[in-house]
């Protein structure tokens, strides 16, 4: 029988835990790989109290063993990735060829990138979509686009780099004074700039399509770690308030290079309650004391941008789509300690507009629906020293049943603490952890 991969993906709007889940699962993976997005994601660990947190490092870096895997559906910013190994490195996790491989098909986030991102932004006015300002909307659209992208492999060939780089500078330099005012670019230090990049990643790029399929050929096991969540899937989320990349595991196989069979058992990240960054529909939102308090119980500010994040009930409708998409085969809930002190809790369970029952989620028509809510008991006592499930108190393992019925899908795992130990392993039929 082939080993089964494993692939975490999130089922909300981001930001549902991936970091630590993905962290907890590695041991058992030798391949971590991500697939989508950019240094957008920030995915916090905490290990013996110290807290990392990631934007393009995939999370299995912490376990001897591991290979960790930026594959070609990722925008790479190799300021940032530069950054984060440096960061590791000086605290004791050495990042080098051994333990990380960088796609050469990858699309290189350049510093124009960055700034079209926020100058857009801006001039979007009430229409933002509050982005996280680090280029990747930009990047997917030069990627594209074709002409005016530059690629992870341009960089390991001088002459090639040379000749691209003064090609767009020049384009974007007229762009940029037309519709900014922008002052112009230098190409010599832009390319000066992405020629140390390239120079210093060589040694870790390569073809990681061809790595993971042979991988996949020897049974090696392969842990595809999402970014965002599937609410901001370009194609199937909350458009045009998305990212820029297919986020949800119909996004693996190209994003990764694998075939789609590769994509093994979903586990479904769902935070115990919803959390939103940036603009869009939002219909479970509490913009009231209940947000607040969630917002304080779960410090819930952007891991990459430091914003305060939109808080509300979970939204089991909405995840109920997320997981048919994807074909989940199991659930992770996470932050379920945060939902403690409560006195109700409140499941969405469906949509009315006008009136009406929606039948079907369109995530492109949220805006204005009626939630249709159950209310259940909460509890008291705090989840953080829970290490099974009998241990939760009777309402919150009753709420946990409740979110496996309405969802249809078994809750594998739940996480109580953002400590890599605060977990309990419940109906989970994961490789490693049943
Ligand atoms: P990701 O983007 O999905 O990896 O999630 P983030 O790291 O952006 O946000 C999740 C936050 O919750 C981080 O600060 C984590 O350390 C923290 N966290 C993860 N799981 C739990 C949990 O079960 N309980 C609590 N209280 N915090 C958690
Ligand atoms: P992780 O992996 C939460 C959101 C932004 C914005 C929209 C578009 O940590 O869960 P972008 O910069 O991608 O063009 O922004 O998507 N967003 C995230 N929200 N968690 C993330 O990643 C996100 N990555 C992007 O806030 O609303
Ligand atoms: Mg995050």
């Amino acid at each position: 029988m082939p080993v089964q991969n494993v692939t975490v993906i999130g089922l909300q709007w981001g930001d549902e835990g991936k970091g630590k889940v993905v962290d907890s699962l590695a041991r058992n993976c030798r391949y971590v790989v991500r697939f989508c997005g950019g240094a957008n994601a920030g995915h916090s660990v905490n290990i013996a109290g110290e807290r990392f947190a990631m934007h393009l490092m995939p999370c299995g870096i912490f376990h001897a063993g591991v290979i960790n895997v930026i594959a070609n559906g990722v925008v790479v910013d190799p300021a940032v990735l530069l950054g984060e190994i440096e960061e590791l490195t000086r605290r004791g996790v050495p990042v080098g060829p051994a333990n990380l491989r960088i796609s050469l098909a990858a699309h290189v986030v350049m510093p124009y990138h960055r700034q079209a991102d926020s100058l857009e932004e801006q001039s979007r006015g009430a229409g933002k979509i509050g982005t996280t300002t680090r280029g990747i909307g930009p990047c997917y659209s030069d990627k594209a686009g074709r002409f005016l992208a530059i690629r992870v492999g341009d960089l390991l060939d001088d002459s090639l780099l040379a000749e691209k780089v003064k090609r767009i500078i020049e384009v974007k330099n007229r762009t940029f004074s037309a519709l900014y005012g922008s002052a112009a670019m230098d190409a010599g230090q832009v390319l000066a700039e992405t020629r140390e990049f390239g120079r210093k990643l060589a040694p870790m790029v390569c073809n990681t399509g061809a790595l993971l399929r042979r991988a996949i050929a020897d049974g090696e096991r392969i842990m595809f770690e999402g970014g965002q969540g599937t609410m901001l899937d370009i194609d199937h989320g909350t458009y045009p308030f998305v990212t820029s990349s297919l986020v949800s595991a119909c996004g693996v196989p190209g994003g990764a290079g694998v075939p789609p069979k590769a994509v093994g058992q979903v586990v479904g990240l769902v935070k115990a309650y919803t959390t939103r960054v940036g603009a869009g529909p939002f219909p479970t939102e509490q913009d009231n004391a209940i947000g607040s308090c969630i917002r304080e119980r779960g410090r819930e500010y952007g891991t990459t941008t430091g914003r305060p994040r939109r808080c509300g009930w979970l939204d089991a409708f909405a995840v109920r789509y997320a997981v048919e998409l994807s074909g989940v085969d199991e659930l992770a809930l996470s932050l379920l300690d945060v939902l403690s002190g409560f006195d109700e809790l409140k499941i969405c369970t469906g949509y009315r507009r006008g009136g009406k029952a929606v039948e079907l989620l369109d995530p492109a028509r949220m805006d204005g629906v009626e939630c249709v809510y159950e209310t259940l008991p909460g509890w008291s006592g705090e989840l953080d020293n829970c290490r099974s499930f009998g241990d939760l108190p009777a309402e919150a393992r009753r709420y946990v049943d409740r979110i496996e019925h309405l969802l249809s899908r078994p809750v594998g795992i739940i996480s109580v603490g953002p400590q890599r130990d605060q977990i309990i392993i419940h109906n989970t039929k994961v490789v490693g952890l049943s």
